[in-house]
């Protein structure tokens, strides 16, 4: 049986890197799933190969929230998971960060996902049931050097992701956060190219010894999302090969 059968999932910037394995899989899986980002071109053609529906929306917009919420509903008649994946990533150490990055970070990364706990959340508490699974990242988890805005943005969703779990707990609907560690994606690809050479000693830092596919994140993702997971909400999840110690 399919792990999730008759699960309706909506993915934030889904149209690439984990977001995307994530979509590919939860189809594969028999969710419904309606993936949103930005990036319009590579949504809309991943959401024909998989067969799902793909919606322009800009996290960091309530209103575009509320637009995705009921396109949703009105198509599915439920929404039983939340992946809040959509994020950027900017390097800049505390004393380089300027006002305008660490806003639009900020804006993106953690307003994003209150943003989407709260539109989805009222319809999963009727429901009496829901996951929502917010990607966080290591910088979340730990003091990180040279990235001051995300990992200020990721350790709120860390934050958000335990009050949220703390008031809809008895509503049926869990509430979690993902932390990944190097992922092989356009993101991490970029920052590679800003900062020549570090990598690879970063790297040697992973107790596994190398960096993730999306799809090994994806698969964490599914079990939170699937009723596998069902007695786990507030839970925060590493996928890093052992580099949080
Ligand atoms: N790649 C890594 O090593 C790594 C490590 C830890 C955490 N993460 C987190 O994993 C998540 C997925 O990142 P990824 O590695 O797949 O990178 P990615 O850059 O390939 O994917 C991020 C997606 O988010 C979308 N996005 C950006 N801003 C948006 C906005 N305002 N509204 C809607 N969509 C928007 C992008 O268009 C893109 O499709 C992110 O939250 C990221 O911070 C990544």
């Amino acid at each position: 049986m399919a792990r999730l059968q008759g699960k309706v999932a909506l993915i934030t910037g889904g149209a690439r890197g984990q977001g995307a394995d994530e979509a590919r899989l939860f189809r594969a899986e028999g969710a419904d799933v309606v993936i949103t980002d930005v990036l319009e071109a590579e949504g809309q053609a991943l959401a024909a190969e998989i067969g799902a529906t793909f919606i322009t929306h800009d996290v960091t917009s309530a209103a575009a929230w509320q637009g995705v919420v009921d396109a949703t509903l009105a198509k599915h008649g439920h929404i039983d998971v939340l992946v809040n994946n959509a994020g950027i990533f900017k390097l800049g150490r505390l004393l380089d960060t300027s006002d305008e990055d660490f806003d639009r970070v900020v804006a993106v990364n953690q307003k994003g996902v209150f943003l989407g706990m709260r539109a989805v959340a009222p319809a999963m508490c009727e429901a009496k049931r829901g996951s929502i699974i917010n990607i966080s990242s290591l910088a979340g988890m730990e003091g990180v050097a040279g990235a001051f805005a995300y990992a200020t943005s990721k350790w709120a969703v860390r934050g958000m992701t335990k009050a949220a779990a703390q008031e809809l707990g008895r509503f049926g609907v869990r509430v979690n956060s993902v932390h990944p560690g190097f992922i092989d994606t356009v993101m991490l690809t970029q920052t590679q190219a800003a900062v020549a050479g570090k990598m690879d000693k970063a790297l040697k830092l992973v107790p596994m010894g190398r960096m993730a596919t999306a799809l090994e994140v994806a698969n964490l993702v599914l079990f939170l999302a699937s009723d596998e997971s069902s007695y786990c909400t507030n839970g925060e999840y590493t996928v890093d090969g052992g580099l949080h110690r």
